[in-house]
């Protein structure tokens, strides 16, 4: 007997979405969007401000009401996903209740739902390396270990696809880079499909096995670049000529479209 494949993560064919304007105009955001994702790939989109990025991460968390073109998530739509807990989301601001202290802020979403695994909570404190500060609240830490902070709550209900909108985009560079690595060692670990929205370059290449390049508003995929560097991954690749070729491509399509607007 052959087991059927896994489901892909995400598949979108053709997410085309439209904003309503104040003055009854509307705004295209999104046109004619294909997006995969495979199950335990991890896949970034780039792309200037503005082109939809966060409107697409957010059709596909649920958030946001399917207007046109598809969406599935883990081969149903996204709303089934997300009440079966399959969707762990990171945005850029934290977004941690002041009032609880860490390790109920990680425990949130199980306190929540009424369901999941207490003894989750604090092996994932551990495992982003914020253990030690499971008693503080999160006035007290850097915005980095908030993010940690974060990253534990969206894995604590095991999510089989974890969404990212610029998590490290608050950060300063050097914690920046410590929380690209701490990622990785825990995509490591967890093995579940990640799309991963960002705005460098650098970031994308490291973390990624496909980038997914955007246009200007409307966003439309422009280009889709394989990244064929081995795993596990670390700084040292980042110095490798298969890097070094694949941040290039992504740079020239970034930049393609600066022709197309000349
Ligand atoms: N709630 C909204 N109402 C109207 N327009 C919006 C709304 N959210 C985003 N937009 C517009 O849609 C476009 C795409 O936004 P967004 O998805 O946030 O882009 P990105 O994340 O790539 O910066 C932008 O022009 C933005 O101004
Ligand atoms: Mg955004």
């Amino acid at each position: 007997m052959t087991s059927s494949p896994p489901l892909p993560a995400v598949s979108a064919r053709g997410l085309t979405y439209r904003y309503a304007g104040a003055d009854g105009r509307t705004l295209l955001a999104l046109d004619g969007v294909d997006l995969e994702v495979g199950a335990g790939e991890f896949v970034s989109v780039v792309g200037p401000s503005g082109c939809g990025k966060s409107t697409l991460l957010r059709l596909v968390a649920g958030l946001l009401p399917s207007q046109a073109g598809e969406v599935g998530v883990l081969g149903g739509i996204p709303a089934e996903a997300q009440r079966a807990h399959a969707l762990g989301l990171v945005a850029q601001e934290p977004g941690l209740l002041p009032w609880r202290d860490v390790e109920a802020n990680v425990r949130l979403p199980l306190d929540v739902t009424r369901a999941g695994d207490p003894a989750r909570v604090q092996a994932l404190l551990e495992q982003v390396g914020i253990a030690e500060f499971a008693g503080y609240r999160p006035g007290a830490l850097s915005g980095g270990m908030r993010q940690r902070v974060a990253l534990a709550r969206a894995l604590v209900h095991r999510p089989r696809l974890l969404l990212m909108d610029e998590p490290f985009g608050a950060l300063d560079e050097l914690s920046r880079e410590a929380m690209r690595l701490e990622l990785l060692r825990i995509w490591e670990q967890e093995r579940i499909a990640v799309l991963f929205v960002t705005h460098s370059v650098a970031e994308a290449v490291l973390l990624s096995d496909r980038v997914v390049v955007m246009t200007g508003r409307p966003g439309r995929v422009r280009a889709v670049i394989d990244v064929p560097l081995s795993r596990p991954r670390g700084e040292a690749q980042e110095a490798s000529p298969a890097f070094v070729e694949a941040a290039v491509a992504v740079r020239a399509a970034l930049r393609s479209g600066d022709e197309d607007a000349a």
